[in-house]
């Protein structure tokens, strides 16, 4: 490393405004976040900002066939940054935004000193990086690599009917860009952590090791809707209780299993109304695990439990994969790459692995890729009052500006 650079922090927070004012919601108190589903008009709205600022930087601009947007220096094998600027309906102003704002701000920042440098640097955003709106999260990364075709993605559902090749069609975001993409020389994604390890240890930067396994499914129960005051306990075929049940299976696995999580994120009744044993109910489940032989052992246990409930209480149920990444270990020069630099700038900074789903994990594929965590207040994420400091955004950019140079020099 030669001399350390800075970042101008007051220029990052600008635009991280300006890309929150876009599709603001606010929190129980007031905190400002963001609604951007993936390829709605507020998605749009925010892409057409961005990439205003990337052309405006004198970038060039290329989306693929799944809307994703490449922003690069020059042409050739770049050291790239990026993640996204979909959010969750509950979304914060940093989740994504900030590693693709920060990566605008390190292109930015590197043409005002003046830097020459062997390789050019890019910044990209990725459609559907949440999953929120379709499934699986981390689409166009996947797409991008090469990990998932592109009429499969471009075929697949949201949750409200829409089919993602129309709704990309819709806001013009299907460029001409081949995937997958010529692998990058190197990949770095800024992201708060969105968890509280940071925040306990007393860290400021996290040098991501890697992010653990994710598997996504659909459950789909279908039972006898009946009278709610005739209707026998022993004669019921009911949704609504296989579906509380299932929810306290994966508690009990993910308590059981040794790093297990287990989350219900969604339940559906049909017709859910108060005097009538549901005909169907529809949920989540989220189970994740750094050890993939353990996520396998919970989804195996989570079968048969579901096999067992539907003959018990009578009732069908079928489920559907949305998801399901094994987990990634990151490259061991990016991840020390990570941790000197921000040693060297004088923050304090830990190794710990990543609960969320990232970009990067899908372009840990094809090239040497490591990420930086900034801490999160109190680790709360998909929420509007996700909040990292200034300072901590500072650090992290400052990071992400002084590993990208070396790896471009
Ligand atoms: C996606 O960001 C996830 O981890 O749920
Ligand atoms: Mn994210
Ligand atoms: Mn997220």
């Amino acid at each position: 490393m030669t001399e350390l650079l800075h970042i101008n922090a007051s220029r990052l927070h600008a635009r991280i405004d300006a890309l929150a004012a876009i599709s603001p919601i606010f929190g129980a108190q007031g905190e400002p976040g963001n609604a951007r589903l993936a390829l709605t008009d507020e998605d749009r709205d925010g892409r057409d900002l961005v990439v205003t600022w990337m052309r405006d930087l004198g970038l060039h601009v290329e989306i693929d066939g799944v809307g994703n947007v490449v922003a690069s220096t020059g042409p050739g094998a770049s050291v790239m940054t990026g993640s996204h600027i979909d959010t969750v309906r509950t979304g914060g102003r940093f989740d994504g935004n900030l590693g693709v704002l920060a990566g605008l701000e390190v292109i930015e920042r590197v043409a005002e000193l003046g830097l020459i440098l062997a390789r050019p640097l890019a910044v990209a955003f990725f459609t559907n990086e949440e999953g929120a709106r379709f499934q699986p999260d981390m689409l166009g990364s996947l797409v991008a690599v090469g990990g998932l075709g592109l009429e499969e993605a471009l075929d697949t559902t949201a949750i409200d009917g829409a089919r993602l090749g129309d709704e990309l069609d819709r806001i013009g975001y299907a460029g001409g860009l081949p995937c997958p993409w010529a692998a990058p020389h190197a990949f770095v994604e800024l992201h708060v952590e969105q968890g509280p390890v940071l925040e306990s240890e007393g860290f400021t930067i996290g040098a991501v090791t890697g992010v653990q396994g994710i598997s996504w499914q659909e459950v789909t129960i279908v039972g006898q809707s009946n009278h709610a005051g005739t209707t026998p306990m022993r004669l019921r075929h009911d949704p609504a209780y296989a579906a509380a049940a299932i929810a306290v299976e994966v508690r009990r696995l993910a308590s059981t299993l040794p790093g297990q999580l287990g989350t219900v994120g969604k339940i559906d009744l049909t017709p859910n109304l108060i005097n009538v044993v549901p005909a169907s109910a529809s949920l989540t489940v989220d189970l994740r695990n750094t050890d993939e032989a353990i996520l396998q052992r919970a989804e195996h246990e989570f079968a048969a439990f579901v096999d067992a409930l539907a003959e018990a209480e009578g009732v069908t149920i079928s489920r559907r994969r949305l998801a399901r990444f094994e987990p990634v270990e990151f490259d061991a020069e990016m991840i020390a790459r990570v941790e000197t630099t921000a040693a060297a700038l004088g923050h304090s900074v830990m190794r710990l692995p990543s609960g969320a789903g990232h970009d990067a994990q899908m372009l840990a594929r094809v090239c040497p890729t490591s990420m930086i965590f900034t801490n999160s207040v109190k680790g709360i994420s998909h929420n509007p009052a996700e909040y990292t400091s200034p300072d901590d955004i500072a650090a992290g950019a400052d990071v992400l500006l002084n590993v990208m140079v070396d790896l471009a020099r």
